[in-house]
C-alpha cells in the first residue's frame, strides 16, 4: 500500500495569499511564534519561536547548511561572536552610513522613515504629521546599530550588536585561510543573529530588530565576480525550491545604483509576494574588495590572498548572497498557509513539504482510556522517534480534533493505532492533505515517513 501525497498536483487547494492576520493568529495558537516578552506587554520588534516553531527554523537552517556548506567542498562555516571591536564597524563603514533616513513630530513624537510619510510638504514648506496633524522635523540620519557597552565603569567600551553576520566572517578571512589554504572561489557561511534598531518595525517578523540571517562571503578571483554572482543566484532559487517557497512568488528586482548599500557594485533583491505586498526576501550582492581592503587599511593586517598557481598576490573581490532567517519563514509560512473543505468542513493546514515540516509525523491511541491501545500507540511511538526525532505523541480530544491540530501544524502523516492494530500489527496512516486514510503494517512506517 502507499500513501496518497498529493504535493505539487495542480488540483491541489491553492494556498491563500491575503491573510496575514489569521497567519498571525495561527502562528500564536500553534506555537510557531509569539510576542517577545508578552506577559510584560511586550517589546516592538521582537518575537520569541515557540515549539513548533524553533523546529520550523532549525529544519530550514539545516537544510541551508546543508546545501551551502556540507555538500559542497568550495565552502567551509564560521561562528563569530556577535560583539565585535568597534573598528570592524568603523571601517566596513556601518558606523557612518549604517542609516535610516527619518523624520519626528513635534507634537505626538513619533517617528517616520521617510518612505512611510509624504515629505511634498504644504504651500508654507511645513509638512504635517500624518497621525496627528503636528509639524514634522527637517530630516535626520538614524543609524540602525543597537550600542552596548564592554566592561564596567570608566573603562568600559562602546560596542555594537552585530547589524549583518558578514563583518565576522571579513575579519575572519585570515584566520580561514591560514587554517584550510582554500582555493579560489571558495565561500564562508554562517548563521546567526543580527540586531537593527529599525525606526518603524512591522509586518509581524518581516521586519524586527533581532532577526537571523545566513550569509555566504564567497571569494573570487577578480575577473571572476560575473560568473560567480550567476551562479549564486540560481542558487538562491534552488534553495527556494527545496523549502516550498514557490518561484511563481519569488521575484528579482535589479537595484539602483543609488539605492545601493554602500559596499555594493550590484544588488539583485529576492522579493517576495508577502500578503502585504511584494518586498524583499533575500539580497545578492556583489561587494567587490571593499571589505577586505577596508579592514586590512584599518587593522594594518595583510589580507591579500597569494594564488600557488600564479604567485599573484591581491585582495579577492566578493559575492554575497544574503538570507534573513525570518522572513524565510515568513514567506514559507505563507506559501503554505492553505484553506479547504474537508468533509463538508472548512478547515486550515499548512501544507510544508516532508523537509520543514516541524512534525514528521504524529501517533495517535484510537482510544485514550484504553491501555492496550495506548501501550501499543506508545510501542509504536517510540520505535519511531528513535529513528525520525520529528515525531509526536497526541491524545488529546477524540480524533477529529487531533487531525485538525496536526494540520494546522503542518504534519505530513497522522498514524493511528486501532483494534484492529492489537490482531494484526497495521494501523492507520492519514494524509493531511488528501485527508485520505490507507491501512500499513508497521514495519513500513519509516519508510512511509
Ligand atoms: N550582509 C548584507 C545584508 O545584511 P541586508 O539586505 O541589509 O543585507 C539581508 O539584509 C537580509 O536580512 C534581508 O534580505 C532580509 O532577509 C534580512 N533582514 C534585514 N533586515 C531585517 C529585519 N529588520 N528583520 C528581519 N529580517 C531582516
Amino acid at each position: 500500500m502507499t500513501t496518497h501525497d498529493k504535493e505539487g498536483n495542480s488540483d491541489s487547494p491553492r494556498p491563500i495569499s491575503n491573510g496575514m492576520d489569521r497567519i498571525v493568529s495561527l502562528a500564536k495558537r500553534r506555537g510557531f511564534i509569539y510576542p517577545g516578552s508578552e506577559i510584560y506587554g511586550g517589546l516592538s520588534g521582537t518575537w520569541d519561536w515557540g515549539p513548533y516553531g524553533v523546529e520550523l527554523k532549525n529544519n530550514v537552517k539545516n537544510l541551508w547548511w546543508r546545501m551551502f556548506v556540507q555538500e559542497r567542498d568550495d565552502m567551509c562555516g564560521l561562528d563569530a561572536a556577535i560583539l565585535m571591536n568597534p573598528k570592524a564597524w568603523e571601517a566596513s563603514g556601518h558606523t557612518k552610513t549604517f542609516a535610516d533616513p527619518l523624520v519626528v513630530c513635534d507634537k505626538c513624537k513619533k517617528q517616520f522613515r521617510t518612505d512611510q510619510v509624504d515629505l511634498s510638504g504644504k504651500e508654507d514648506g511645513s509638512t504635517p504629521c500624518p497621525e496627528c496633524g503636528g509639524e514634522l522635523s527637517p530630516v535626520l540620519s538614524f543609524n540602525l546599530m543597537f550600542k552596548t557597552a564592554v566592561g564596567a565603569g570608566g573603562d568600559a567600551l562602546t560596542a555594537y550588536l552585530r547589524p549583518e553576520t558578514a563583518g565576522g566572517i571579513f575579519v575572519n578571512f585570515k584566520n580561514v585561510v591560514d587554517s584550510l589554504h582554500p582555493k579560489l572561489p571558495f565561500g564562508i557561511a554562517q548563521i546567526g543573529k543580527a540586531f537593527r534598531n529599525e525606526i518603524a518595525p512591522r509586518d509581524f517578523v518581516f521586519r524586527a530588530r533581532e532577526f537571523e540571517q545566513m550569509e555566504i562571503e564567497y571569494f573570487v578571483r577578480p575577473t571572476e565576480w560575473e560568473q560567480a554572482f550567476e551562479a549564486w543566484r540560481e542558487n538562491v532559487h534552488a534553495f527556494n525550491d527545496a523549502i516550498g517557497i514557490p518561484r511563481s512568488s519569488v521575484h528579482e528586482l535589479e537595484v539602483a545604483p543609488e539605492d545601493r548599500a554602500h559596499y555594493s557594485e550590484r544588488t539583485i533583491d529576492f522579493e517576495f509576494d508577502f500578503p502585504f505586498g511584494r518586498k524583499e526576501l533575500y539580497g545578492l550582492a556583489y561587494r567587490t574588495d571593499f571589505d577586505l581592503k577596508a579592514h586590512m587599511e584599518s587593522s594594518g593586517v595583510n589580507l591579500e590572498y597569494l594564488d600557488d598557481s600564479t604567485s599573484d598576490k591581491f585582495i579577492p573581490h566578493v559575492i554575497e548572497p544574503s538570507f534573513g532567517v525570518d522572513r524565510t519563514v515568513l514567506a514559507l509560512l505563507s506559501s503554505v498557509y492553505t484553506e479547504d473543505e474537508l468533509g463538508g468542513e472548512t478547515r486550515t493546514y499548512l501544507k510544508f513539504n516532508k523537509v520543514v515540516a516541524p512534525i514528521k509525523a504524529a501517533v495517535f491511541p484510537l482510544l485514550k482510556n484504553k491501555p492496550q491501545l495506548v501501550e501499543k500507540a506508545r510501542e509504536v511511538y517510540m520505535m519511531l522517534k528513535k529513528q525520525v526525532p520529528q515525531i509526536m505523541w497526541d491524545d488529546n480530544g477524540n480524533i477529529g480534533k487531533r487531525y485538525r491540530r496536526q494540520d494546522e501544524i503542518g504534519t505530513p502523516l497522522c498514524i493511528t493505532i486501532d483494534f484492529d492494530t492489537l490482531e494484526n500489527d497495521t494501523v492507520t496512516v492519514r494524509n493531511r492533505d488528501s485527508g485520505e486514510q490507507v491501512r500499513e503494517p508497521i514495519t513500513n512506517l519509516i519508510s512511509v515517513i
